[in-house]
């Protein structure tokens, strides 16, 4: 099978390197990548936003399955215009990626569907907003209705910041705030079968202890030891199941990769958000714990024939995750600086432990940062203890002047807290 992934984040280099090494891909390629993806998949460039030119490549290519990453090409209608030219496309339409494209409509979704989640208010004036705050009171949550790569967010104790941030956005929810962990569960589905994957936990804050500002994701880790061992299945019933069939009865039906953000409350587990896409870096932990070959999964999302795909197999291990952001992240990142210590960790900690590239690219010989999120290792290990000290010895080899990464990433957890 030929493959083609769009995108160029850590999410999809571990999609393209679950995806080389599943021997029924004959061709692997992805657009636009970075400077890690090119060592599993042939760089392609292209416009990820613009429809017509993923089609064409993908034509091209003869492409047999098309795996979109991110989540603005999908909002923008890229798996459409794929579909349309007749290929596999492994990711929703624009219509049903508003489930992450807009934040009210995946509320109505879940008021439709019975999905337990935090209750809202959809703001459009400043006096809804006044109202909208004080019937719900500290901590204020406002969310930019939009998408807004994980920055639309603002969780404060702050009256003042609450409301300035709520003025700035056209379209608001404000909404209850949930207390208790979170867990990032996502699921395939061909908008009719769902199969879900193994649950993760993402550290979204940007420094140890969960203080300082909200990131991508600063690094995961999978599984959850301290979880019910019933919550998928309670997630399955609850959540993922009801909102794919609500979305198909409105005539809009969602394939591709369900992520359910959750927040474990006293009360009851409770959907923070939404996404329409694989998340990053929980993808990174994920795939590297299964054992089932991918394209094989993805295809059948994609051609809607996931009910015939056996059940996924998992391995026993345990996986952690650790993001090195550039100076300045999330604010102003510093990019261009070169890295090193890439073939140390290939020739000293593998195949346990790798690095998977997010914002990197070729600058002659060396490799140089060019985003925010730079690196994501990846390590695994019999139980969370040694997949951490796995990755983090890995992330001490690595150099790059200025960088930053967490040194909590699942140490909770390892610890059995
Ligand atoms: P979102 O983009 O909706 O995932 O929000 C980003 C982060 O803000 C989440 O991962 C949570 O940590 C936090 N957050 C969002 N909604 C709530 C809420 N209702 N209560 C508490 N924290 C929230
Ligand atoms: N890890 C959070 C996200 O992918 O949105």
């Amino acid at each position: 099978m030929k493959v083609l992934v769009i995108g160029g984040g850590a999410r999809e280099h571990a999609l393209c390197r679950s995806l080389s090494l599943d021997s029924d891909v004959s061709a692997l390629y992805c657009a636009p990548g970075n400077a890690g993806i090119a060592e599993v998949a042939e760089l392609r460039p292209v416009d990820a936003l613009d429809g017509g030119a993923v089609a064409a490549l993908a034509t091209e290519l003869q492409a047999e399955l098309v795996v979109v990453g991110p989540e603005a090409p999908l909002v923008a209608g890229v798996a459409d215009a794929v579909r349309a030219a007749g290929i596999p496309v492994f990711g929703p339409s624009a219509e049903a990626a508003q489930l992450e494209g807009s934040k009210a409509f995946a509320k109505d979704v879940m008021a439709a569907a019975g999905v337990p989640t935090a209750r809202s208010y959809v703001c459009t004036t400043p006096e809804e907003v006044d109202e909208a705050l004080d019937a719900f009171g500290a901590p204020y949550v406002v969310k930019d209705d939009g998408l807004a790569a994980g920055k639309g967010v603002v969780v404060t104790e702050d009256l003042a910041a609450a409301r300035a941030h709520a003025l700035g956005c056209d379209r608001v929810v404000i909404e209850e705030y949930l207390d208790g962990p979170e867990v990032s569960l996502f699921a395939i589905t061909d908008g009719v079968t769902v199969v879900p994957l193994q649950p993760a936990q993402d550290f979204k804050r940007a420094l140890d202890g969960d203080e300082g500002p909200n990131t991508g994701g600063m690094g995961a880790y999978s599984p959850l030891p301290w979880a019910d061992p019933k919550l998928v299945d309670e997630v399955m019933e609850l959540v993922l199941q009801p909102t794919v069939d609500e979305l198909r009865r409105r005539g809009t039906p969602f394939s591709g990769l369900l992520y359910a953000g959750l927040a474990i409350t006293s009360r009851g587990t409770r959907v923070i958000e939404f996404n329409a896409r694989f998340g990053d870096p929980e993808t990174q932990v994920v795939l590297a714990r299964l054992r089932t070959p991918l394209a094989g999964v993805l295809l059948g999302a994609a051609k809607g024939t996931l009910d015939a795909v056996p059940p996924l197999v998992w391995r026993e291990d345990a996986a952690v995750t650790v993001v090195i952001a550039s100076h300045n992240y999330p604010e102003t990142p510093r990019t261009g600086d070169p890295i090193e210590g890439l073939a140390e960790v290939a020739a000293e900690d593998g195949p346990d432990a790798y690095v998977l590239h997010a914002g990197t690219r070729h600058e002659g010989d060396a490799v140089v940062s060019a985003g925010g999120r730079v690196l994501s290792v990846t390590a695994t290990g019999s139980d969370l203890a040694q997949a951490r000290e796995k990755a983090y010895k890995a992330v001490a080899r690595i150099r790059l002047d200025g960088s930053q990464h967490r040194t909590d990433i699942a140490a909770k957890a390892a610890e059995g807290r």
